[in-house]
């Protein structure tokens, strides 16, 4: 199977805060030759506000309102999509995954994150000191939504960046293999 086929496919990727969605779905947006769209900095740049700022100004609930608007707008485009680590938190999103596929979960436990985001004053879900607590708490509540919304799971935290990268390429080509 030549590059131009996986092309087609527009991965969605999902996991806790700090595992690299971000990152890791730039290099898969090369790769394929698709854009990028963050879901986190397209609500910034629609809403013109930062994330710490509407969570302080409208609180998460509006947050959520606004990332189920965008995951709705940006679905069905031709991109890697990177969401927010929350966005498996709605059902109606968590819908919206499922019937987008693929989506591939960059799994990592809390412990390899919480170095990685520590200190970091974006993430208002993060507060200091306790990066490591709250992120336990999250993975116990999230493991089986992003598990649920998942059709591959990436050992991120066994992985570097590259070597993730690799392993999604490769599944992509058999996951558009097993489509067509
Ligand atoms: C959140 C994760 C953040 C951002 C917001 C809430 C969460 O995205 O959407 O701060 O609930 O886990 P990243 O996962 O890109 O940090």
């Amino acid at each position: 199977m030549g590059k131009k086929n996986i092309n087609q496919v527009s991965p969605i990727l999902i996991g806790l805060m700090g595992c690299g969605k971000s990152s890791i779905g730039r290099r898969l947006a090369k790769r394929l030759q698709i854009p990028l769209i963050d879901l986190d900095d397209y609500i910034v740049a629609k809403a013109g506000r930062t994330i710490p700022e509407i969570f302080a100004e409208q609180g998460e609930e509006v947050f959520r309102d606004m990332e189920y608007e965008a995951l709705r707008e940006v679905l069905g485009k031709s991109a890697v999509i990177a969401t927010g680590g929350g966005a498996i938190m709605r059902e109606e999103n968590r819908r919206l995954l499922k019937a987008n596929p693929p989506v591939i979960w960059l799994k990592a436990s809390p412990e390899f994150l919480a170095d990685r985001i520590d200190g970091d004053h974006n993430r208002p879900l993060i507060a200091r000191g306790e990066t490591l607590k709250k992120l336990q708490e999250l993975a116990e509540l999230r493991y089986p939504l992003y598990e649920a919304c998942a059709d591959y799971t990436v050992p991120r935290g066994e992985m570097k960046k590259r070597k993730a990268l690799k392993s999604i390429l490769r599944f992509l080509k058999g996951w558009k293999r097993r489509q067509d």
